[in-house]
C-alpha cells in the first residue's frame, strides 16, 4: 500500500467512525470493495467490533447481493433474510449502498444496526451521498 493509499484508507476509517458516533442507530460501519479482478468483497477501512468477513463472495450475503444487484439493500429485520451473512448476534438490521465510480459499481457501504427496522429513505439518501463525496477521493 503506497503513502496515498493509506491516506485514503485513514480518511474512510474517520468517516466510519464519525458515522458510528454521530447516529445513534449505526452499530458497524464499513466498506467493502471489489477485491482487483475477483468476483469477491474485501473489507475495507471500518468501525466498531471485528468481524471475520473479511472476504465476501458476489453473490453471498447482504453484501454480495448488492456487489451483483447495484441496488441499495435494505434489510428491516435480518432474521427474515435466507441470503444473510451474520457478523454478530446482536445485529438487528442493515443497510447496504453501492458505491459508484464513473459508473462502475466498485465497492458498498455496509452499515449494522443492534435496532430492529431503523433504516429510512433518509438513510439511503444520506449514504448514497457520503459514497458520492467518497468516490471523489478514490
Ligand atoms: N451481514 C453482511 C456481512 C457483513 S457484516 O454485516 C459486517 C452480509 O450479509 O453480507
Amino acid at each position: 500500500m503506497d503513502q496515498s493509499e493509506k491516506a485514503v484508507d485513514e480518511r474512510l476509517a474517520e468517516i466510519c467512525e464519525l458515522l458510528l458516533n454521530s447516529i445513534s442507530y449505526y452499530d458497524w460501519v464499513g466498506f467493502y470493495f471489489k477485491n482487483g479482478d475477483k468476483e469477491e468483497l474485501k473489507l475495507g477501512p471500518y468501525a466498531g467490533e471485528p468481524t471475520d468477513h473479511t472476504i465476501i463472495p458476489f453473490g453471498k450475503g447482504i453484501c454480495g447481493q448488492v456487489a451483483v444487484s447495484n441496488q441499495n439493500f435494505v434489510v428491516p429485520d435480518v432474521a427474515a433474510q435466507d441470503n444473510y451473512i451474520a457478523c454478530s448476534i446482536t445485529v438487528k438490521a442493515e443497510i447496504v449502498v453501492p458505491l459508484f465510480l464513473n459508473g462502475e459499481n466498485i465497492g458498498q457501504i455496509d452499515i449494522d444496526s443492534n435496532t430492529p427496522d431503523p433504516f429510512s429513505e433518509e438513510d439511503e439518501r444520506f449514504l448514497e451521498f457520503v459514497n458520492e463525496k467518497v468516490s471523489q477521493i478514490l
